[in-house]
C-alpha cells in the first residue's frame, strides 16, 4: 500500500497533526523519507519551536533548507514564527513602507512593525511560505510536521481572520483617504494584493488534492478524545482528514504487562475504527522497542508504514 498515490506532477503539501508526543515528527519524517527514496524531491518542514527534525535526522537543520545526509532527494527546514516574520519583512517591507508613507509620516521600522502585528498575519505568511516551497521551490512534495494540535488549528483558522481584516481594511483606509481627498493609493493596491494572496493560500489548503491532512494518535483515552475533538474542529473549518495513523500499537505482547496494555489498546482501536473507519484510511503502526532516531531506524518504520 502506498499511503498516498502521488502523481509526480501533482505538487502537494502533506500536513501531520495531532496531540503532543504521539509521533507526528516520526511519521512525518518517515513519510518524507519514503517519497524521497521513491524519487520525489521532498522537503520536510517543521514549524515547531523546538527543533525536532534535527534530533530525528541527527544533524543540524535550522531555518535554511538543507539536504538530509545520505538521502538524495530529501531536504529539511526548521522554521519558527520569528524567522517567518523576518522573511516577511524582507519580502514585503519596502513595498509596505512605500505604500504607507504616502499617507502617514512614520519611520520605516515603525510602519513595518505595526503592520507585522495585524491579526493572523504571521500565520498567513507561514502558510504562504510553505505553499511557495511547493509551487516555486521545485519540490514535488512538502511534508509539514506541525506543532501540537491546538496550534495547527489556530494556524489554519487565522488566515480567515486575516482575510476578514483585509476585507475591512479598504473601507477603513478609504475613510482615511476620503478625508485626505485621495482616490487611489498604493496602500489600497497593496491591501488588495494581500487579500488575493490570502485567498489563494486558503484555496490551496482547502483543496483536498493539494493539501492532505494526516492525523496521528495513540490508542489511549487521551489520544482518542483529542482525536474526536480535532476531527470535529477540522470539519468545522471545512477540512477533510483522509488518513488516521494509530501509533505505538503493541502487536505481539509477550508478557503480562504488554498483554494488559494490548487489551487496553484494542478497546480504543476498535472505538476509532468504529467511528472513523468508513471516512478515513486507518493505519496502525507498531510500538518499536527502541526510539525512532536516524535514517536507518526510519527506514524500518517506512517499510511498515508503506508495506503492501
Ligand atoms: N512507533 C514507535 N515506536 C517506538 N517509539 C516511537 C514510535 N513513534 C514515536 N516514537 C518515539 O516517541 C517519541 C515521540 O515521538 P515524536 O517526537 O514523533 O512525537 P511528536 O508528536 O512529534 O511530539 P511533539 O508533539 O513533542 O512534537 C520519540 O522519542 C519517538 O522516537
Ligand atoms: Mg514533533
Amino acid at each position: 500500500m502506498s499511503l498516498l498515490d502521488l502523481d509526480r506532477d501533482h505538487k502537494c503539501v502533506l500536513m501531520f497533526g495531532g496531540k503532543g508526543g504521539v509521533g507526528k515528527t516520526t511519521c512525518s519524517a518517515t513519510t518524507a523519507l519514503h517519497y524521497a527514496l521513491a524519487g520525489n524531491k521532498t522537503l520536510i518542514i517543521s514549524s515547531d519551536l523546538t527543533p525536532s527534525l534535527s534530533d530525528i535526522f541527527e544533524m543540524e537543520i535550522g531555518p535554511v533548507e538543507r539536504q538530509i545526509e545520505g538521502v538524495e532527494n530529501l531536504y529539511g527546514l526548521e522554521i519558527g514564527p520569528e524567522e517567518v516574520m523576518k522573511r516577511w519583512k524582507e519580502k514585503f517591507g519596502p513595498e509596505v513602507y512605500e505604500a504607507a508613507s504616502a499617507i502617514v509620516d512614520m519611520e520605516y521600522d515603525e510602519v513595518i512593525n505595526y503592520v507585522a502585528i495585524a491579526p493572523g498575519i504571521q500565520e498567513e505568511f507561514m502558510l504562504d511560505y510553505i505553499v511557495e516551497r511547493v509551487r516555486d521551490g521545485g519540490y514535488d512534495l512538502v511534508v509539514w510536521d506541525t506543532a501540537p494540535a491546538g496550534d495547527t488549528l489556530r494556524l489554519l483558522g487565522l488566515p480567515y481572520k486575516f482575510i476578514e481584516h483585509l476585507r475591512m481594511a479598504p473601507k477603513f483606509y478609504l475613510g482615511v483617504l476620503d478625508t485626505l481627498n485621495l482616490k487611489k493609493t498604493p496602500l489600497l493596491e497593496l491591501v488588495e494584493s494581500w487579500r488575493a494572496l490570502a485567498e489563494e493560500i486558503t484555496d490551496f489548503i482547502r483543496d483536498p488534492q493539494k493539501t492532505k491532512f494526516m492525523l496521528v494518535t495513540i490508542p489511549e483515552a487521551l489520544g482518542v478524545y483529542q482525536t474526536q475533538r480535532l476531527v470535529r474542529e477540522f470539519k468545522r473549518y471545512g477540512f477533510d482528514i483522509p488518513y488516521l495513523i494509530i501509533n505505538n500499537v503493541i502487536k505481539e505482547p509477550d508478557c503480562d504487562f504488554h498483554r494488559k496494555r494490548r487489551e487496553m489498546q484494542i478497546a480504543y482501536i476498535e472505538m476509532l475504527v468504529r467511528e472513523y473507519g468508513e471516512e478515513m484510511k486507518i493505519i496502525q503502526l507498531p510500538l518499536f522497542p527502541y526510539e525512532m532516531k536516524g535514517v536507518e531506524r526510519l527506514k524500518e518504520l517506512e517499510r511498515v508504514l508503506f508495506s503492501p
